[in-house]
């Protein structure tokens, strides 16, 4: 506990807007009561109370550095004395410039140019623009592709673009009658950790992405899918080579390929992207989340020079597409400094020594009789509660995380999963603390639930 800064008639105020006034994302606002953060200092966040909190969601997967970095504030701090904004549209900034030559530098090779947005959603939406009206003006050949093929239980953002290619029920499902039709095929739902029939999984998926494949190849602009893992699905790890064989499909019925790397790019995944996993040259791929190390809204989208020289000539064959703070110099000074930290992280092992530990601690949760899965790519990790039977257990994972946080631990359930996606800088003894937090409370619980009667199984 730290000495708070408010006085008990702050406080009260603070809380009484908040729940009046400022209305929370994913939230139902009629109950609601959440944290007060008044600052961060390193893995850990501080509220209005005092009281601290380590952040094991990395403030919903994107301060890869934890907060209040030395080298991160410096760079936005050392830029702000030059200028805080400059347009995107016909200009430019060396911020900037030097952030796209890095991009381009560490992603994979295909991919030539950098588009610049603001958020994971807004890159999404101009990767689908980009690839319809890449048809329309490549070759000799115009053609009318006005398809997305997706991944079951897909989760791209919230705007009406990317809710249409999203397949997860409980967000998607009221807005149906906005949205434009998609072709969807399976959720590959496979393992990273235990991967031992992952071979026939992946197969048995690719077979019906083919067969979607032979049926409609000539009107999909793109095939749109999160490589290896999909997060926002309830962290769905895909078969080992399921992301390979996709990529192939998509050479063989000559459609593009789009990745999302949103959540799980920037190292986030032990690789800075994840297609590095399996050699995968994507056609386009979007970033955000870590790019910045959650200091400033930024993201991007990284096309091949095949699909940037498509947009080349008169003024019909512009993108009249754009974001008002698309290559912000702010933000790009933060993405700067980030990815210095994170290459040098991944480069000494840090990141590879952590993802170890993980997975030894994860492991050990597997025995536990609430622990339905355990699993693990790089600094994502998940842990599953339930029993044999689903459905009466569905808010386990939610009083887990209340408990938590009474312990001093954030973290965010996702239906029954509990994602454990930390800062790529927590620490051996952060990290072991968490687990050991996690374990307690995970027992307390089914005690808890075994003494009501309800839980037992
Ligand atoms: C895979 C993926 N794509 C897109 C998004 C949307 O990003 P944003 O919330 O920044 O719009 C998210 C957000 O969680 C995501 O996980």
């Amino acid at each position: 506990m730290n000495p708070t800064r408010y006085s008990e008639q702050e406080i009260a105020w603070l809380q009484s807007v908040d729940r009046d006034t400022v209305w929370h994302a994913f939230s139902q606002m009629s109950n609601y009561a959440g944290l007060i953060i008044d600052r961060g200092e390193g893995n850990w966040l501080i509220d209005i109370h005092g009281k601290r909190y380590l952040d094991a969601a990395s403030s919903l997967w994107c301060n890869v550095h934890g907060h209040c970095h030395p080298a991160i504030n410096r760079a936005i701090a050392d830029q702000l004395e030059k200028v805080a904004h400059v347009t995107n549209l016909g200009m430019s900034h060396p911020e900037t410039i030097r952030l796209a030559e890095r991009l381009i530098r560490l992603a994979p090779e295909s991919l030539k140019h950098v588009f610049f947005c603001s958020d994971g959603a807004s890159a999404v939406e101009v990767a689908m623009k980009i690839a319809f009206q890449f048809w329309k003006q490549s070759g000799a050949a115009p053609q009318e592709r006005n398809k997305f093929l997706v991944l079951g239980n897909a989760y791209h953002g919230d705007t009406i673009g990317t809710v249409a290619v999203g397949g997860v029920e409980q967000f998607h499902r009221l807005f149906q009658p906005l949205l434009f039709p998609v072709l969807r095929g399976p959720c590959p739902y496979g393992s990273r950790m235990h991967s031992e029939r992952s071979e026939a999984v992946a197969q048995k998926h690719l077979d019906a992405y083919r067969s979607l494949l032979e049926e409609h190849a000539r009107e999909i602009a793109a095939v749109l899918l999160e490589p290896l893992l999909q997060c926002a699905a309830g962290m769905v790890y895909h078969p080992p080579g399921f992301l390979k064989g996709m990529a192939e499909l998509c050479r063989e019925f000559d459609t593009l390929l789009i990745v999302d790397e949103i959540a799980v790019g920037m190292g986030r995944c032990g690789r800075m992207f994840a297609c590095e996993y399996e050699s995968v040259q994507p056609d386009v791929l979007c970033i955000g989340k870590g790019l910045t190390g959650g200091y400033l809204p930024m993201s991007a989208t990284l096309t091949s020079r095949r699909i940037f020289e498509a947009f080349l000539g008169d003024a019909s064959q512009t993108l009249y597409h754009g974001h008002t703070y698309g290559g912000n110099p702010l933000a790009a000074a933060a993405a700067n400094a980030t990815l210095e930290l994170t290459q040098s992280m991944l480069d000494s092992g840090t990141i590879s020594d952590r993802t170890n530990q993980m997975k030894t601690e994860l492991e050990g949760l597997q025995s536990m009789s609430m622990v339905r899965r355990v699993d693990q790519l790089g600094m994502l990790g998940v842990v599953e509660l339930g029993g044999p039977s689903n459905d009466p257990l569905r808010r386990l994972s939610k009083r887990v995380c209340e408990e938590l946080l009474l312990e001093g631990v954030w973290l965010r359930p996702l239906g029954n999963a509990i994602p454990i996606v930390p800062p790529l800088s927590i620490s051996h003894a952060e990290l072991k603390l968490l687990f050991d937090s996690l374990r307690r409370v995970i027992q307390r619980v089914a005690m808890e639930g075994d003494n009501s009667g309800r839980l037992a199984h």
